[in-house]
């Protein structure tokens, strides 16, 4: 996702999905050349840490992208954010596909028994992915699992652990920002994709570059394709406010220690000085845009130093007291919104399921003709 999406789209998290970002570019260390040179020389990731700092900590307010989360360290905190009593989010889907996996594939490969193809934007190497892999191989016809990601890493990973685990699938791994570009692999003859965009990774998207990566999506699919897409609820009549909040503000801290990881990470990567105690973690519900809001708030007027590289001159950065960055928008849906959405995109829902508390949504939807 990294450098690629953010020049036209904010991107998530994993936006897309988080694991995706996890993996580093490799690039052969050119050590000699930088020792001689006074500007630092930065690999590709580093180069877009760089810009995204650059950009977002210059404007008002200040910025960073969500992305940025997930280096080694965040990507373990993410995982860790997973298992938390009070992040429903990961559990609550599982529980869905766990109940409706079967149903799910039935409606989704269709009549005919040919090969179904699902096709996962980020590459998770988790249980909620093998559930569904599970009840396609259940179900009549040939199984094709292709994750896309733009981490190779985060691939092999998944293409491991897929087949270690779940005999009679075939994986293809295709490396793609799929936020913007076109999915490498052809398609194969005789077959029906079910593009998989699980886990509320489209909530780090505003609406219209939500809109945008499903359309993307959807210029990829033929009618009758279907998109299977996992949406966080928006407190209602069924989900407090307080059970959201409480998504991101645990009690053991573990969300705080991912925000406040962007900071470490400016640090190692750009060698600036964030002095992580100085800035508090802070989680908000933002009712008018639908969305939870993270930022870390500055606990005093402080100056932050981030030293010149081949992006630019070194910046310094003044912050008042209570200034925040913005580091994150996660944004809830509710089933009708999840609706329009989809249609923008030339998607047609078909069936919604809800867990029993209504905290989340798994929507199917299909590929309709797409006006020209
Ligand atoms: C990976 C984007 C779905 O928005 O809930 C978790 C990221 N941020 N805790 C989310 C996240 C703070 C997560 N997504």
């Amino acid at each position: 996702k990294q450098q690629s999406s953010v020049s036209h789209l904010h991107p998530i998290d994993r936006a897309a999905s988080p694991h995706s970002y996890g993996g580093k570019l490799q690039v052969p260390p050119i050590a000699a050349a930088q020792e001689i040179l006074e500007t630092a020389i930065l690999d590709a990731t580093t180069e877009a840490i760089a810009h995204e700092a650059r950009t977002g900590l210059t404007a008002t307010p200040k910025t960073l992208s969500p992305w940025l989360f997930y280096d080694e360290a965040g990507s373990h905190l993410f995982e860790q954010i997973t298992t938390l009593p009070e992040y429903y989010l990961t559990r609550t889907e599982r529980s869905i596909f766990a109940t409706h996996a079967d149903q799910i594939i039935h409606t989704a490969a269709g009549p005919e028994s040919q090969t179904l193809t699902l096709i996962e934007l980020g590459a998770v190497t988790a249980t909620k992915t093998a559930l569904l892999l599970r009840a396609a191989v259940r179900h009549p016809g040939t199984v094709v699992y292709q994750p896309v990601d733009v981490s190779e890493s985060a691939l092999d990973a998944a293409r491991e652990n897929i087949l270690a685990n779940i005999p009679g699938v075939t994986v293809r791994c295709q490396v793609a920002d799929y936020t913007r570009e076109p999915l490498p692999e052809n398609r194969l003859p005789n077959t029906r994709t079910l593009a998989l965009y699980i886990g509320s990774s489209i909530g780090n998207f505003t609406p219209h570059d939500a809109r945008d990566v499903l359309r993307n999506l959807r210029a990829q699919l033929l009618p009758g394709d279907t998109l299977l897409l996992g949406t966080d609820l928006r407190p209602g009549p069924h989900k407090d406010e307080a059970t959201l909040l409480a998504a991101y503000n645990d009690a053991s801290a573990v969300t705080a220690a991912f925000n406040r990881n962007i900071l470490a990470r400016l640090n190692r990567d750009l060698g600036a000085n964030f002095n992580l105690a100085s800035f508090r973690h802070k989680a908000l519900w933002n009712p008018t845009e639908s969305r939870i809001e993270m930022h870390l708030e500055s606990l005093h007027a402080q100056r932050v130093h981030i030293p010149e590289n081949s992006t630019g001159p070194a910046l310094t950065l003044d912050f008042l007291p209570g200034e925040t960055i913005h580091t994150e928008n996660s944004y809830k849906f509710t089933p009708s919104s999840v609706e329009a959405l989809l249609q923008a995109a030339a998607f047609k829902p078909i069936q919604s399921w809800q867990d029993p508390k209504h905290l989340f949504a798994v929507t199917l939807a299909t590929a309709i003709e797409q006006p020209i």
